[in-house]
């Protein structure tokens, strides 16, 4: 199958669909690839490079699409300046399309691929689920504007992000705003804190709460119960009040932070207002607003698509080609995406655009001339029947009914009145009667679980695989320990207990602590195994 990169003709858009690099990968599949002169310069990339990485560089245009199986393009196709006809009049009936096609707004452009008979995958359409990670170009291209809305903001913003401290003077840390906590909010989190400012966001998800906090944010909450998770790992409309009470919280946050990232959007929908004019005319002068849902609408009612704003000495920065303006990596990452999604299609040789598949369901927006946007709704698994609860294990109110519940909390009392007691005895008797080194030794041993259980309780969920690294570590040095002990001259047990001859009490805890070490390195191994297992195809 014959692959053709077009040089994108929308104003501003300097990424490429395919890096030298990709297309070597491309042609070790079995494609052939055609690319457009200069289709990769403004990336950085020049024709040379794909020369030399096996593809055909066509003047021709009118020629590069018609020869080509698939035409692999960043933006969806537009009007061609030079040509001065659409560029769907280009494609070929047997030929796919893929590009971002954006099928809710877009549906003259549906019909347009209809008409000339050919198929269409919609990058961003890929749903977000854990296999098509390696393919999801929206996570990949937002992570990157996330980061570049925080460069954007740095270089307009009169101070430093970071606390400095200097024989002229200090500067306090730049406070941060950052609202919609998704993949683009996330990496302007992460960006801020690198760069040393105090970072706050705000979303309607509450499962990023534990992402913000991860990162070193603080996570805005309020009293408001409401649960913002939609489908397929997006967000939901919000109510009304919802959305009043949020907005109170930014006319808030407006008067006290330097800076606003604002990110929030549901997919196909036109961008939620969030910060006002009043709210922009609140905030200090020089204080700086990146609106990433600017191409959308805006999250900012002053906020201009393409425009630095400045509105009573605040800067509000609207701009949609955050990602031309790392247009190298975004390059990289995009031609990635597409290299594991042909991958996932079955390569030049095992090609099937099968509609069983999920991700090709759900991408493929039009097929052989049929529009089949959008995609059957995945009924979720029906819900187990409701038991009526038990009456007994109703949570007991603070009222008078909550009284017979007394009897157990008794027992339990006494239960652990009766542990402390037994422990007290038995520590006792081993203060008194256990040699010096063993007291010593168990005191180490009690400490050693003390602090243990406070370290790894208190390490947040999202923390849990690199600190599996860290008992593998200290299983390492469990296993050490134990074999020194194992073969270590402490006193036999058969002076305790009969039977035991050949064995000693330190051999024998030794041994214990070597199985139960390795029991966790092994399985260790085993999680980390299954966890990358996830991400193979
Ligand atoms: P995402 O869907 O991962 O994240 C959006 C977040 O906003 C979600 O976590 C959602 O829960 C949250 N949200 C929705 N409504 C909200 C509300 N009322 N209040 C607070 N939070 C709310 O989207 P992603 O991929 O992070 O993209 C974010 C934005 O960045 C999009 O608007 C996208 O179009 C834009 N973008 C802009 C670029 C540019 O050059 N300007 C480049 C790439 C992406």
């Amino acid at each position: 199958m014959r692959i053709a990169i077009p040089r994108e003709v929308h104003s501003g858009e300097k990424r490429v669909a395919a890096t030298p690099e990709t297309v070597e990968k491309f042609i070790s599949m079995g494609f052939s690839v055609a690319i457009e002169t200069n289709a990769g310069l403004d990336a950085a990339f020049p024709d040379s490079l794909y020369s030399q990485a096996g593809a055909e560089v066509v003047e021709d245009v009118t020629d590069l699409w018609a020869q080509a199986d698939l035409v692999l393009k960043v933006r969806s196709p537009l009007p061609h300046p030079k040509l001065g006809i659409h560029e769907t009049e280009l494609l070929q009936a047997h030929s796919c399309l893929v590009s971002l096609v954006q099928p809710a707004t877009n549906p003259e452009l549906l019909d347009a691929i209809k008409e000339r008979g050919a198929s269409a995958l919609a990058l961003d359409c890929v749903p977000r689920i854990t296999r098509a990670q390696k393919m999801d170009v929206l996570s990949s291209m937002a992570n990157i504007a996330g980061y570049r809305a925080v460069m954007e903001a740095a270089s307009v913003y009169g101070s430093f992000f970071g606390p400095q401290m200097t024989a002229a003077g200090k500067a306090p840390p730049a406070k941060v705003l950052v609202i919609g906590a998704g993949v683009a909010g996330l990496a302007a989190i992460a960006t801020a804190r690198a760069l040393g400012s105090q970072v706050r966001a705000f979303d309607t998800r509450l499962a990023t709460k534990e992402q913000v906090g991860s990162l070193g944010a603080e996570f805005l909450e309020l009293t408001f119960e409401e649960s913002g998770e939609g489908e397929g790992g997006y967000a939901k409309v919000m109510s009304d009040e919802f959305i009043a009470a949020e907005m109170a919280l930014f006319a808030e946050q407006a008067k006290e932070v330097d800076i606003i990232v604002t990110t929030a959007l549901i997919p196909g929908r036109k961008a939620p207002v969030l910060i006002t004019r009043d709210m922009v005319e609140s905030m200090k002068p020089g204080s700086v607003i990146v609106d990433l849902a600017a191409e959308n609408g805006g999250n900012c009612e002053v906020t201009r698509a393409d425009e630095h704003v400045n509105h009573n000495g605040v800067h509000i920065l609207g701009y949609t080609d955050l990602n031309s303006r790392l247009a190298t990596v975004a390059s990289r990452f995009f031609g990635n995406n597409l290299l594991h999604l042909l991958d996932d299609l079955g390569g030049n040789d095992d090609w099937a655009l099968d509609l069983e598949d999920e991700v090709v369901r759900s991408a493929l927006v039009v097929h052989n001339g049929e529009i089949i946007w959008p995609p059957p709704k995945v009924e979720p698994p029906p819900a187990p029947p409701k038991q009526e609860a038990p009456k007994a294990v109703e949570p007991p109110a603070p009222t008078p009914k909550a009284v017979p519940s007394e009897p157990p909390a008794k027992k339990q009392n006494l239960g652990q009145s009766l542990m402390l007691l037994v422990t007290a005895i038995v520590l006792f008797v081993i203060g008194t009667k256990a040699p010096q080194d063993f007291i010593q030794h168990f005191t180490v041993f009690v400490l050693s679980c003390f602090i243990g259980w406070q370290v790894i309780w208190n390490v947040s969920a999202a923390l849990h695989t690199p600190l599996m690294s860290v008992t593998n570590a200290i299983s390492g040095i469990i296993l050490v320990g134990g074999l020194i002990q194992a073969a270590g001259g402490a006193p036999h047990l058969s002076n305790i207990t009969p039977g035991f001859s050949d064995m000693t009490l330190a051999s024998t805890l030794g041994a214990t602590a070597i199985l139960i070490a390795t029991i966790n390195v092994a399985g260790g191994f085993l999680v980390t195994q299954r966890m990358l297992a996830m991400f193979r195809k």
